[in-house]
This record gives structure tokens, sequence and C-alpha cells, in this order.
């Protein structure tokens, strides 16, 4: 039976990370992985590289590409007559970036002499792992280490109104695969996957309908972005419906008859395809955790304490199988974190300051709370805005829309938070996360000299705007 210090239960950001980082400082690892990809091939990279972050990026940066060329090239006096999009060609344009980030990983495990164990891990007890590749004449391989990390993931929630087939009835795989273009698509939850996959089809061409259940549009982030975006999404086209929720779904004719309470009353939708985007649950099934003795919480996630242990000594956990934001560079961290303490070494992760990132267009990017958080625990704060159509060079891109808005404490003026609805907001959020991970204030933003013309201007200017000082406004 071969023995390692380190077996790691998933290659996703979680897992592979967390891999990489216990080789470096010395320990012998080894990655169990059961993901196939549609032609029966195992792959690294979990979740995020394979049917999640890298393929939907690279799906709305296709169609942001065809979108601006229908919809704003104009205004730069390029013409284009009669756009057409090839949705296969764009797939396997997505595929080529998924597949070439997938191998990466495997060189990077070479590089780094990571046993790659292709098969689904199963705990035998909390040192021992049971691997069973997908070929049943092969005999499972046992393998023991002094520590297992258990990165599984997670999976999309299912409707409990209609099954998932990925043909008419879609979950986010599903929807990152499509051959054409749906001519009316139903998203069922306004969340992080139905806006981002939503917008995708939308700017490709289909009529996209996004039920959010609650009367807040967005509700996790900053209300004044929620409601800016929701005004943006919709003069784009998006039909965003509030207090939605789905009562009955019933397939005829290869379409879909989906049946909404909206406020108080029924409404009828005839769609080609309803996604089906209401959050992701843990991966723990097959994984004999609980008959080790792992705990779980109500929702199924494993309970861990702040260093990401188990209730089962030796046994950690990480990524979106535990608690916290469901996402990668969370997981990363984490895993980061727990191949440190591992080795000896003392690390942490500050869950305070995980930026949030929804690739819509604009961009919607934010760290720490919302003010109305804020506003309901009495906390005094100084905000401060400033709006993209005052920045030289959002105005030159034509990307005018949005705003930054910045919020400190209103007596030490350290930086609590940050909202972004704009261009590259995904990139501007950085320097909000590194000013507040170093507890920096709005002044030192403020007094820190920013190139010109850049949208991180934007930044600065509304560092100034908490004093009431902002220069282009
Ligand atoms: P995963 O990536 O889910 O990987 C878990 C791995 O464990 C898988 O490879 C699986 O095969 C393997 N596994 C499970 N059980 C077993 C077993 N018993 N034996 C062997 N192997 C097993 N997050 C972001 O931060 N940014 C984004 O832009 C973003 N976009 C997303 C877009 C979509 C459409 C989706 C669905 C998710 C997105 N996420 C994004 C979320 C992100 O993908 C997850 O938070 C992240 O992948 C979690 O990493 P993980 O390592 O915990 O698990
Ligand atoms: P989500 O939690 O972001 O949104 C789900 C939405 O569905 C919520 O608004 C919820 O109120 C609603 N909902 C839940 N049950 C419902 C029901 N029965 N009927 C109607 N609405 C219902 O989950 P989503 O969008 O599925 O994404 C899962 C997770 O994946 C995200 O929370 C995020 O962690 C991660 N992700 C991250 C991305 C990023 O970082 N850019 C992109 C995509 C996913």
């Amino acid at each position: 039976m071969e023995r390692f210090n380190v077996v790691v239960i998933g290659a996703g950001p979680g897992g592979y990370i967390a891999a990489i980082r216990c080789a470096q400082l010395g320990l012998k690892t080894a990655v169990v992985d059961q993901w196939l990809d549609s032609e029966g091939q195992y792959r690294l990279g979990g979740t995020c590289l394979n049917v999640g972050c890298i393929p939907s990026k690279a799906l709305l940066d296709s169609s942001e590409k065809f979108d601006e060329l229908k919809r704003h090239f104009g205004d730069h006096g390029i013409d284009c007559e009669n756009p057409r999009i090839n949705v296969s060609r764009m797939m396997n344009s997505k595929q080529q970036v998924v597949n070439s980030l997938t191998g990466g990983i495997a060189m990077l495990f070479l590089k780094h002499k990571i046993a790659w164990l292709k098969g689904s891990g199963r705990l035998l007890d909390n040192k021992t792992v049971e691997i069973v590749g997908r070929d049943p004449a092969v005999a499972p391989q046992t393998v023991t280490a002094d520590y297992i990390i258990i990165a599984t993931g997670s999976h999309p929630r299912a409707s409990p109104l209609v099954a998932i087939d990925n043909d008419i009835i879609l979950d986010s795989t599903g929807a990152l695969a499509l051959t054409e273009t749906p001519r009316r698509l139903l998203v069922i939850g306004g969340g992080v996957v139905g806006l981002e996959l939503g917008s995708v089809w939308q700017r490709l061409g289909s009529e996209v309908i996004v039920l959010v259940r609650g009367a807040q549009f967005l509700n996790k982030a900053d209300h004044q972005i929620s409601k800016a975006a929701f005004d943006i999404f919709t003069l784009q086209g998006l039909d965003i419906r509030l207090n939605a929720t789905p009562t009955a779904i019933q397939i005829h004719d290869r379409l879909a008859t989906v049946t909404v309470k909206i406020a108080e009353t029924e409404q009828q939708f005839e769609v080609d395809k309803v996604l089906v985007a209401v959050g992701r649950e843990p991966n723990t099934q097959g994984l004999n955790a609980a008959q080790i003795g792992v705990a779980f919480d109500a929702q199924g996630f494993i309970i861990v304490d702040e260093a990401c242990q188990t209730s089962v000594s030796g046994i950690y956990a990480i990524g979106d199988v535990v608690r916290g934001p469901m996402l990668a560079h969370k997981a990363s961290e984490e895993g980061v974190a727990v191949a440190e303490r591992l080795a000896g070494q003392k690390s942490h992760v500050n869950y305070e300051v995980i930026p949030w990132v929804i690739y819509t267009s604009p961009e919607i990017a934010w760290v720490g709370p919302g003010s109305q958080e804020l506003n309901n625990q009495g906390r005094a704060i100084s905000v401060g805005v400033f709006p993209f159509k005052g920045n030289g060079r959002a105005l030159a891109m034509g990307k005018g829309q949005g705003m930054v808005k910045l919020i400190s404490d209103a007596k030490t003026d350290a930086l609590i938070a940050a909202h972004i609805l704009g261009p590259f907001a995904s990139e501007l959020i950085a320097e909000a996360v590194v000013t507040m991970e170093y507890g920096g204030s709005a002044e030192d933003l403020a007094r820190t000299v920013h190139a010109h013309p850049t949208l991180s201007e934007a930044m600065h200017e509304a560092a100034l705007a908490t004093a009431r000082r902002a220069l282009h406004i």
C-alpha cells in the first residue's frame, strides 16, 4: 500500500492548490479525482476549470465581443452589417481554453511530483483512502496518508419542480454547452449563475426572463449598486421579474411551460429552455465521511474549525464542501493555509476580506458589507461615490455606466467596504482588497498617486469623496 504525507480528495481550485503547496513544502502528496470530461477522459481542475469559472468567463467574453459588434462598434465609426454568431466555433474556443488550463495542472503535478490517482475517493479511516476507478475489472487501490484533505466541491441544487435533463431543463453545465441560441430562455434564480449565463445567451440573441424569488434584486450586494445594475440590465433587455416563484413546469413539443406566481398573480411563460440556477450543494455522497465520524451541519456541509480541521483528527476540509462563500479563490486560500499548517507553519485566511465578482457587463465587484447592512448595525460610516461618467478612460472606452462606492469608518477612516459597478470592476476591486488587508484608510487611497487616464482614478475619486473632496464631481 503506497504511503503519502498528504492525500487530497478533489482536484478543483481548493484541492489542486493545496496539493501544490504541500509539495512545495516537501510533503509527499497525492490527489484523487473522479472528474471525467465529455469524452470520458479524467480531467483535473474540478468545477471551476471544467464547468464553472473558466468556461463561463470564456463565453461571457465571446458573447460580449458579439454584443459590442452589434450594438457599440457603430459608435466608434466601425460598421459591420449583419454580424452572425457561430455557436459551435464559440464553444470550441471555450473548450480550448478549458483544455489548456486543465492540461496545465497535469503539468504542474508532474513538476511537483504529485501523484494523480484517477477515480472516486472513499475514506476507510482517518489515514486510509480507497480509490475506485471507472473500470470495474480493475481492483480498487488503497493508499495511506498522515493527513487527508477533503476538497470535493459542490454540484448544482436541483429544482423541486422538475428534473434536469440538460436538454430543455438545464443546470449551469448544460447552459455552458448549448449548441444553438435558444429563442426564449427562462432562468430560475437571479443569483450569480443566473445573471452571468443569462447575459451570455441574451447577448447572443435569446429573449431571457430571470425569476428572482424575493423583492430585492442581488440582495448580497450593496443595494445602491443592485438598483443601478437592475436598471442597466433591464435596459439591455434582460426581463427581470421580482417576487417571482415558479410553481409548475410542464414539457411538451420540446418546449417548457413554466407557471410563475408573481406577487399575487399567476403567469405562464412558454420557453425553449429553462436554466435552474438556485444555488449549489456540497459533494459528500460516496465519501463515507459520516461513517468514519466526520460531522456535518444541517445543510450538508462538513463542519470545520478556523483551521479547516474536521471533527476527525488528521482530516481537513476546504472549499465549497465547507462553510463560507462558494468561490474558487476562497477554496484556494484555504488550500494554501491548510498545507502550510500541515508543514508546521502558522497560516490563516482573512474571511472578512474576500472579494466577490459578477462578470456581467458592466461587472459588479465588492468586498465587505453593503451600506444597508452597516446602517442596520448602526455603524457610523463615511460613504464616497464616484460615477464612471466622470472618468475619462471609461468614457473613451464607451463604458461610462456605473460607479465606485467606498465606505470607511466615520471615526478611524479605515476602509471597510468597496462596491463597484463598472468596467473591469473585477480588476479594480483588488486595490480595495489590498488596502483593507493592510488595514489602510480611505485617505491612504486618496493620497496614493493613480495614473491618468485610468479606470483606477474612479477608485481615487471615490476615496476623496468619502471626505467630500472629490475633484471631478
Ligand atoms: P470543485 O471545483 O467543485 O472541485 C471538486 C473536485 O472534487 C471535482 O474535480 C470532483 O470531481 C472531485 N470529487 C468530488 N468528490 C470526489 C470523490 N469522492 N473522489 C474523487 N474526487 C471527487 N467562483 C469564482 O470564484 N469565480 C468565478 O468566476 C466562478 N464562476 C463560476 C461559474 C459557474 C457556472 C459555476 C458553477 C461556479 C463558479 N464559481 C466561480 C464557483 C467555483 O467554481 C467554486 O467555488 C470552486 O470550483 C470550488 O472549488 P473546490 O475545489 O472546492 O471544488
Ligand atoms: P446563488 O446563491 O448566487 O443564487 C441563487 C438564487 O436562487 C438566489 O437569489 C436564491 O434566492 C434563488 N433561489 C433559491 N431557491 C430558489 C427557488 N426554489 N426558486 C427560485 N429562486 C430560488 O447561486 P447560483 O447562482 O446557483 O450560483 C452558485 C454559486 O456559485 C454562487 O453562490 C457562487 O458562490 C458561485 N458562482 C460564482 C461566480 C462568480 O464568482 N462570478 C459565478 C457563478 C457561480
